[in-house]
């Protein structure tokens, strides 16, 4: 190809389906995810070479080799065989393991070990252990038993990251880090010295004792604070403010926590090795976005627990993680068949645990690693899924996770450089999320839920949802959804309703605009300050005891859970549905208002809708801001996840149906595990699997 022709044939596919993702991305850095000189997508393990005598390592790793598995994620609980002593470091044996890892082509993430802090560490500085709310000190014996606040821990945590900075920062098997394990699970530690830095943290916040009366309006109950030493932890129901606050002081605690490692790292550690937390979906101890800003990108811990896998839900979680940071991640856990915590601990089917591997990919994720490797003989771990048994043989799953292993192998190239991109965004906020919480009005209420509910109706329409934070840059979105941003002061209003002036559609979920960034009620009705954009307000909610009739021209329904009661106030509104009879107040009340506002659209739903109304509102504001989906009709039950690439689109088809399903491509593409180029997917089973590369 000559390079003018190669030039204009560069234009053409740019011009193409994947225009935006060529003009705004392409040119940026290689995607972090990604590593020199590896496969694009990977597959790996949670291997614990400190439980089993080291002649036992080779074989190990040959059975993984043989798997096709290509990362092992190492020592996060090491501590005890790391630092057997105080100040005496071991790594050597660490080394080794990592050198012979290598050997087999395997790369290795390294874990800090500060997850679980050695017993001679906690018994000489008993400070180091966190204090439960009920002023009881934690005991030895479990993990995350340490206070993230102590300042001595914090020291000890810094020593053995720098150890281990300095002795594998420059190894070129060692690929990245992940910093300690599911931080802030377990909860703060209650203790003096945690109070005052909660109180300090207040005071550099709120400068003045008046500021933060008056904000969090404590001349309520007598809740007036003279000195900020009276200030409590709140523990149960408190003044909203302050819960608030807390949640806000625990996300940068965990923030300085990790940092503390995370800065000893990259001192001694070469710029290509990564820094990752392996996060958990729904968890809410802390808010995710500043969090993941200083690490290199996010990674979760995808585990199905009891039942199976739903694949809305589970998308929609791999999307928000791919939100934090708006770029791919890893799945640094999954589950190899079944579990040991949840009520019940059945197997995945088989066939499962591969489909929920290329779903991630198809989201964004650039590696999967099961957990565990092996058995461990003892702890409480013991009898948690594997791919090889106590005995060192492969149990079954082994060859389920070989074959998906496999396959990324061979669909790899596929992938190099890709990322999903969507034209729909759903907007979540921890503060909200935690304002709701705090405040359920109703037992039933469960904002994540209601999210759960709008991804499960947009998703099969659009095909690719980001989940971003409210204040992500929100220009390249057809449709911004934010079905529950309760917490919505004046500058994220702004944000907002910038957006919707340049012609962008915002549609908002009930309860919004409610409160202030102190928590506090806004001087205004719902939706605080968008009232004069949307040209209607709220001007009465209510918890439903049962459903409601609403109708309208989204069809007819029921309402549950919650309904608000609308009230238009310009003439441009438009009513979309209305309530029924009901409880008096409600009937034949707006439940759905929508308004144009500058070049775009704003749009207020009132009420929980069930899933038929969903189904059509979802139907609505897709078309209303015409959106795209990414591929064009698939048969139901099977899911298309996109990424995209300079100068191509690969599609990740997934069938979660019980029944043989038939996928018609809207022309010929290069479907990856067959190496064919075909017009048609003629027979994907259930749990079946495939990917096809356009490349046109
Ligand atoms: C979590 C932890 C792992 C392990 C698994 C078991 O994700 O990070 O160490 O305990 O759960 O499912």
């Amino acid at each position: 190809m000559s390079p003018t022709f190669r030039v204009v044939w560069f234009l053409i596919l740019s011009l193409s389906s994947t225009a935006a993702y060529t003009q705004t991305r392409a040119q940026q850095s290689p995607i972090p995810t990604q590593l020199p000189g590896q496969n694009a997508i990977l597959m790996g393990v949670a291997w614990y070479p400190e439980q089993w005598p080291e002649s036992r390592w080779e074989e190990d790793l040959r059975l993984m080799e043989a798997a096709d598995l290509k990362v092992v994620r190492i020592a996060e609980f090491a501590w005890s065989r790391l630092e057997p002593s105080e100040g005496h470091y071991d790594l050597d044996w660490l080394e080794r393991a990592i050198n012979l890892a290598a050997k087999h082509h395997i790369v290795s993430v390294v874990g800090t070990p500060t997850a679980t802090p050695p017993a001679w560490l906690t018994q000489k500085y008993p400070d180091t252990l966190r204090v439960e709310p009920d002023g009881q000190r934690v005991a030895h014996g479990n993990r995350a038993h340490a206070s993230a606040t102590s300042t001595r821990y914090r020291d000890f945590c810094r020593r053995i990251a720098e150890q281990m900075a300095i002795r594998f920062g420059h190894n070129p098997n060692v690929v990245g880090w992940q910093i300690d394990n599911e931080y802030g699970y377990a909860q703060m530690s209650y203790d003096d010295d945690t109070r005052k830095q909660f109180q300090d943290w207040l005071k550099a916040k709120y400068k003045t004792l008046d500021n933060l009366n008056s904000h969090w309006t404590t001349a309520y109950w007598s809740q007036t604070y003279d000195n900020w030493a009276e200030i409590p932890i709140p523990i149960g129901p408190h003044n909203p403010g302050l819960m608030l606050e807390w949640k806000r002081f625990t996300t940068a605690t965990w923030t300085s926590y990790q940092q503390n490692q995370i800065d000893v790292i990259r001192k001694h550690a070469e710029p290509r090795q990564f820094i990752t937390g392996n996060l958990m979906g729904f968890f809410d101890g802390f808010d995710h976005y500043p969090i993941t800003e200083s690490l290199t990108f996010a990674s979760w811990d995808d585990y199905v627990g009891t039942g199976h896998v739903d694949p809305a839900e589970n998308g929609l979680l791999h999307d928000l993680t791919r939100g934090f940071k708006r770029e791919n991640f890893w799945v640094m856990e999954t589950q190899p068949g079944a579990v040991n915590w949840s009520p019940l601990n059945n197997f995945l089917n088989r066939g499962e645990a591969r489909a929920m591997a290329w779903q991630a990919i198809g989201h964004g994720a650039d590696d999967v690693n099961y957990w565990q490797w092996r058995s461990a003989l003892n702890g409480q771990e013991e009898i948690h899924g594997v791919l090889v048994g106590p005995d060192g043989t492969p149990v079954p799953f082994y060859d389920e996770a070989a074959q998906t292993a496999r396959e990324f192998a061979k669909a790899e190239s596929a992938f190099r450089g890709t990322q999903p991109i969507s034209e729909v965004a759903l907007l979540y906020s921890y503060d909200s999320h935690w304002a709701l919480q705090f405040q359920k009005h109703t037992k039933n209420y469960d904002d994540n839920r209601l999210l759960t509910n709008y991804y499960r109706a947009l998703r099969p329409i659009s095909q690719s949802i980001d989940v971003v934070s409210a204040y992500a840059p929100l220009d390249d979105y057809k449709l911004v959804v934010a079905p529950s941003l309760n917490v919505l002061p004046k500058d994220l209003a702004d944000h907002l309703l910038a957006y919707v002036r340049n012609g962008g559609h915002l549609v908002l979920g009930p309860r919004s605009g409610m409160k202030d960034e102190f928590n506090a009620l806004l001087p205004q009705r719902q939706p605080g300050f968008l009232v004069d954009a949307l040209g209607a307000r709220v001007e009465q909610y209510y918890a439903l005891e049962k459903d409601f009739p609403v109708a309208g021209a989204w069809g007819s329904g029921q309402a549950s859970i919650w309904a608000e009661q609308l009230k238009s106030l310009s003439p441009g509104d438009e009513v979309l549905l209305k309530y029924g009879k009901s409880n008096g107040w409600l009937d034949d009340q707006p439940a759905v208002i929508t308004r144009a506002y500058g070049k775009g659209h704003i749009t207020y739903i009132g009420a929980e809708l069930d899933d038929k109304l969903m189904a059509a509102a979802a139907q609505w504001m897709t078309q209303k801001s015409a959106v795209t989906p990414v591929l064009g009709p698939v048969p139901d039950g099977v899911e298309v996840s996109r990424r995209v690439g300079p100068g191509k689109q690969v599609f990740v088809f997934v069938n979660y149906a019980a029944e043989n399903k038939r996928i018609t491509l809207p022309h010929p593409m290069k479907l990856m595990l067959d190496g064919q180029q075909q017009g048609s997917i003629d027979l994907l089973p259930p749990y079946g699997v495939a990917i096809a590369l356009d490349n046109r």
